[in-house]
């Protein structure tokens, strides 16, 4: 069986770089490329980052990354995009990204591996362009600034996709605000645009992805696989528990945290690992109000006008999801 051919599309950020490692690692999919945008970070730190995790993988001569948008279509509300009127606030944690938990740095040797010249909107419209139609999957892991562009870049490139899998949304919660998510939030008109393509899009929610949480006890079983790669997620983890120690006394009582983008990249590969979803109809708040990038589902029944336009994740099959992360990294350990 021929592998999926995947684009992923990451603000690496601690959550994408475990994706990452795991696709690379994985041997499941064939990674054509990676492509860095704004949003835990600014683009710069997003890109190093994303380096120094092929780097760690050994994949520096075979997976390249292509540095995308460094800021926001219109949203200035991040203030990692570059041209965002807020200064960037200190959050608590370790890092100054999302909450804390996004440090500049990830906790990896500085690298030697440049990114590509091609910007990754170019790489992206290219690279689709020349597949045959319906063959590459995009799996979008951050502000959606750079998928947006490529498709009012280049016309037939949203048809030519085969689907996009992408982390963000949220039905009953929002976590950089009340009513939105942080992948939305940061660039909430790319969302929306995407929304319209029609391109058959699954959303990864945060409703699922609060689900599929890990435990400090499977960081301790990760650790012991005792491979730097192993050990490296393993310390992520610990650092997301206690972020999200810090903003959740549930999470901090059973001392777990989400890996967000691990999940929807689970999905890309294995959908059975999402239980159940909604075939909905989903537009993004673009009102600049309390509500600004807030992905809204309309589930009024008869009636809903649209067609639905995405398939929502609402929960997960979360054993299923650690079982796949922990057996990458097991056999990942034996090469
Ligand atoms: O809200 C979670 C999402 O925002 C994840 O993709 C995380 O990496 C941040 O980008
Ligand atoms: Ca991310």
């Amino acid at each position: 069986m021929t592998k999926p051919k995947l684009i992923l599309d990451v603000d690496t950020g601690s959550d994408d770089a475990v994706a990452l490692a795991l696709a690379m690692l994985g041997g499941e999919a064939e990674l054509l490329g990676i492509t860095t945008v704004n949003g835990n970070l600014e683009l710069k730190l997003t890109t190093d980052n994303t380096l120094r995790v092929v780097d760690l993988c050994g994949m520096g001569d075979r997976v390249p990354v292509y540095p995308g948008c460094a800021y926001p279509l219109v949203s200035t509300l991040n203030p990692h995009s570059a041209q965002s009127l807020r200064p960037i606030p200190k959050r608590e944690g370790s890092g100054t990204g999302q909450f804390g938990m996004h440090s500049d740095h990830l906790p990896l040797p500085a690298t030697a591996l440049a990114p590509q010249k091609t910007s990754a909107v170019v790489w992206m419209i290219e690279t689709v362009m020349a597949a045959p139609p319906g063959t590459i999957t995009i799996v979008a892991l951050g502000p959606l600034t750079n998928l947006a562009t490529a498709m009012r870049a280049q016309p037939g490139f949203a048809e030519r996709l085969q689907r996009i899998v992408l982390m963000g949304g949220g039905d009953a919660t929002g976590n950089e605000t009340a009513a939105a998510e942080f992948n939305i939030w940061t660039d909430p008109e790319a969302a929306e645009i995407l929304l319209q393509s029609g391109v058959p899009i699954t959303m990864i929610p945060l409703d699922a992805t609060h689900q599929a949480f890990l435990s400090a006890a499977q960081a301790e079983e990760i650790e012991a696989i005792g491979t730097p790669l192993a050990r490296f997620v393993a310390a992520l983890l610990r650092d997301r528990i206690a972020g999200y120690a810090k903003r959740d006394p549930e999470m901090a009582a059973k001392k777990i945290a989400p890996l967000h983008d691990a999940l929807a990249l689970c999905y890309a590969l294995h959908p059975g690992c999402i239980r159940r979803s909604v075939e909905a109809v989903c537009h993004v708040d673009l009102g600049g109000g309390a509500a600004y990038g807030r992905t809204v589902l309309d589930r009024r029944a008869n009636m809903v006008q649209e067609k639905p336009n995405c398939t929502f994740a609402l929960e997960p099959d979360r054993a299923f999801f650690c079982d796949w992360l922990i057996g990458i990294l097991r056999r990942a350990a034996k090469h």
